[in-house]
């Protein structure tokens, strides 16, 4: 840990206090949402500004994978919610009953109810076949693209719109419906739009189906499982204390 007495002399870069707090209160405060969109439209310069946040995102080599299609035609619309509505049919079958009838019974998506609807989607070929960083792992168009996602989440928390992000559809099929390319593939429908509230904690969790685990749990020093050494002695006391930011849960 960086003893702060450390850094004198060195230029204070960390942000002020407000906006520090206001970095972490729309993280610890961001929800996914899938319920009780007020019908309230939101405006073009905020939708705007969520996808300026969206598209700063860091990206590998900076390829900038991202597309963002924002569907403005009901019928895309419907459906859009059609084969999303297959896939969550099909989803349930890979659960045992009760939790299969359990997980049916979840709302996994908004894509009828909410204001705004934006599918995601990424280019693998963008800026050619070898982007710095990208031949050692595949997969960063995708890091690279779920980065500008949390972006748009948390700019969007910050704004009072909610978002859910949707992932349960077969690949195939939002490549027909929207017209993708073959080698696009889509990662996420994002359904936005104003809420009276950000529930307090993961609608999974209201619904008992997942709870967030212990940190502490997920923290290792020098290699998988090792949680021992001076290191981990000092720093794991305070991993899963709750008392830095108050709307932690
Ligand atoms: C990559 C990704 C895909 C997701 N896909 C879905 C989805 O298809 N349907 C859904 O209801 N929630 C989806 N979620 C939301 C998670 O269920 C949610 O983030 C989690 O339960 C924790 O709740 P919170 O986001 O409110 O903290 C997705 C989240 C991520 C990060």
């Amino acid at each position: 840990m960086i003893d702060p007495t450390e850094r004198k002399g060195h230029p204070d870069l960390s942000l002020p206090e407000a906006e520090k707090r206001g970095v972490y209160h729309a993280i610890y405060t961001r929800r996914d949402i899938r319920r009780e969109f007020l019908p309230d439209p939101v405006p073009e310069e905020v939708l705007i500004r969520l996808l300026k946040a969206a598209h700063h995102a860091p990206s590998v080599g900076f390829m900038q994978p991202w597309n963002f299609i924002l569907i403005e035609n009901p019928a895309v619309r419907q459906e859009l919610k059609r084969v999303v509505d297959k896939e969550r049919k099909a989803a349930a079958i890979v659960f045992e009953s009760p939790r299969s009838e359990k997980f049916l019974s979840l709302k996994v998506e908004a894509i009828l109810d909410a204001p705004v609807l934006i599918g995601v989607t990424i280019d693998p070929a963008r800026e050619g076949p070898f982007v710095l960083g990208r031949l050692s792992d595949p997969d960063t168009d995708v890091y690279s693209a779920s980065c500008a996602i949390m972006n748009l989440w948390l700019a969007a928390r910050a704004e009072g719109i909610g978002m859910g992000w949707v992932t349960i559809f077969r690949r195939e099929d939002v490549q027909g419906i929207l017209n993708l390319p073959y080698h696009v593939k889509p990662i996420g429908l994002l359904c936005l739009g104003y809420v009276r509230e950000f529930p307090q904690r993961p609608m999974l969790e209201t619904e008992e189906w997942a709870y967030r685990q212990p940190l502490s749990k997920h923290v290792f020093v020098d290699g998988w499982g090792r949680q021992e050494g001076p290191f981990w002695d000092s720093i794991s006391k305070d991993l899963d204390k709750k008392d830095v930011w108050p709307w932690e849960r």
